[in-house]
Formats: structure tokens, C-alpha cells, sequence
């Protein structure tokens, strides 16, 4: 028993780390809530992989909020990375988180914070982020216009070999029990794994994570995230449907989608 635990604890706390030290910025600080759940399927992405092994690159986060802005985890990079802010309410608030950050610790990157609509987009990027983005963009039906918008990107805005990264929310399997919560009643398209498939790569993760609770509970809101988390690392195994993150990488090659192999 005792041999089980000094195994079993060092890799429960490493999956909870999942990888946090690829910059030295918090990852509290760059994903705002359900971190572990809403972070997996990002570093455990293999074209995401590949791309932080690259150098100087030209980053873009498109529709950054107050809580969370993913282009941090590029910062180890040396990049040019423009964080972007669609509603004028979230300007400051980002402006001043980055002042924060950069005040708190060493970037190693550019920055650059602007106004971007994503459907009008001049310029090619290496990267291109967008986190809980489209479900909100593409409401209900409308969702099936998202892919068209992600071709376009790759096509008009990637260089060769850059990724167009969008992680949303997935439709979990208590979506029916939610439906008057929320961006739900909104109207919000939450995600299953088979939309976007046009993706070159793409991967699910969680099954509990269907709401974030450490924004209104606080410290007690972290714990039960974790938990939440911890839970969501045994379901993974066992269900493979109805994630509750669904992260989607289009590689871009010869100016269209890399096929997936
Ligand atoms: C749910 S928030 C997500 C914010 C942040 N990415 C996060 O994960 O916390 C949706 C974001 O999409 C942005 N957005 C909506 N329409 C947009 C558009 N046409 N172009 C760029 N961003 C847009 C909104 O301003 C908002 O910040």
C-alpha cells in the first residue's frame, strides 16, 4: 500500500502540473478557470508540441478575455505575439493584466495588445489562437459556418507550417440539465469532437469540467476544480465521448488544411 502511494502521488501531481512550467507565467494566470481540464488537450497536442520547439514566430490571439489569454504559453518562444481584444470592455482589463505580468515576471517575448474582428484579419501569422471563441460567434446552427471561417484563416492568414489553434467549449453529457445556465440559454454552441473535423488534429479532454467554479467560489472554487479534474483523468479513459474541452489544430500547408493522417 504504502509502495502503491509513493508511486501513485508523484504522477497524480505531475498530471496536475500537466507540463505548467513551459513559461514561467502561472497557468492560473493564462487560463482563468478549470486550468487543468481546459489545459490538457492543449499540451497534449503534438502539433502544439512541435510548435513550441519554434523560435520567433508572429503569435495572434484572437478574442482574449480578462480571465484567460493563451498566447503566454508562446511566450518561451521569443515571438512576436499580439493579444486580441474584440469588445472595448476588454481592453483595459487585459492591458492591465499584461502590465501586471510584465511587471511580475521575465517575458521573453514581444507584445503587442489591439482591437481584431476574426473575420477581418489582414496579415499571416504562425499562429493563430482563438479559446472559447467560435460557440460564441456561431450560435446554435449557425455553427457549421465556424469551419468556413477556420479555412479561411488557414488559407489567407498561416504561413506555411503555422496552426490555427481553437480549444471550445464541448458539448458534455449534462448539456440538457444546463440548457437555462449561462452562455447556454444564449444560445451557445458547445462542441463534440466530430465538428471540425477538418481539423489536422484534435483532442478531447473531460467529462466533469462542464462549469467553472473558481471564479465566484474563489480558493474553495480551485479545490473543487481540481477535484473536478482529477475525476475527469480516470473518466477520460473510460468514456470517449461528450468532452467537455475540445481543442482542434489546423496545420497549415501549402497555403490549405494539412489532411489529418
Ligand atoms: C467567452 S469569451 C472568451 C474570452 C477568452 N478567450 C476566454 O477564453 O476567456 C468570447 C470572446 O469572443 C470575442 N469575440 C466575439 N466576436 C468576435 C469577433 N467577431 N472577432 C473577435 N473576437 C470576437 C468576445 O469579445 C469575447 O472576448
Amino acid at each position: 500500500m504504502l509502495f502503491k502511494l509513493r508511486f501513485a502521488k508523484p504522477y497524480i501531481i505531475n498530471k496536475l502540473e500537466t507540463a505548467s512550467i513551459l513559461s514561467g507565467i502561472p497557468k492560473k494566470e493564462i487560463w482563468g478557470w478549470n486550468v487543468d481540464a481546459w489545459r490538457y488537450p492543449f499540451v497534449n497536442s503534438k502539433e502544439v508540441a512541435k510548435t513550441l520547439d519554434r523560435r520567433q514566430m508572429k503569435i495572434l490571439e484572437i478574442g482574449a478575455g480578462k480571465y484567460s489569454q493563451v498566447a503566454y504559453e508562446f511566450d518561451k518562444t521569443y515571438s512576436n505575439i499580439t493579444i486580441s481584444y474584440f469588445d472595448e470592455a476588454s481592453k483595459a482589463e487585459i492591458q492591465s493584466k499584461f502590465e501586471t505580468i510584465k511587471r511580475d515576471y521575465k517575458l521573453l517575448s514581444n507584445y503587442n495588445i489591439s482591437k481584431i474582428d476574426v473575420t477581418k484579419i489582414s496579415g499571416k501569422y504562425d499562429v493563430i489562437i482563438l479559446k472559447s471563441v467560435l460557440g460564441g460567434i456561431f450560435r446554435e446552427k449557425s455553427f457549421q459556418n465556424a469551419e468556413k471561417l477556420c479555412k479561411n484563416l488557414v488559407n489567407k492568414n498561416l504561413n506555411n507550417g503555422g496552426i490555427l489553434v481553437t480549444i471550445d467549449n464541448g458539448k458534455s453529457i449534462f448539456e440538457r440539465l444546463m440548457a437555462n445556465f449561462g452562455a447556454r440559454k444564449n444560445g451557445w454552441h458547445y462542441i463534440l469532437i466530430n465538428e471540425l473535423n477538418m481539423a489536422t488534429e484534435q483532442i478531447g479532454f473531460g467529462f466533469f469540467s462542464f462549469v467553472s467554479v473558481s471564479i465566484r467560489l474563489g480558493k474553495f472554487g480551485n479545490w473543487v476544480e481540481k477535484l473536478m479534474y482529477l475525476m475527469d483523468l480516470i473518466m477520460y479513459h473510460l468514456i470517449k465521448s461528450h468532452q467537455t474541452v475540445i481543442c482542434s489544430v489546423f496545420v497549415c500547408q501549402n497555403d490549405s488544411i494539412k489532411k489529418r493522417k
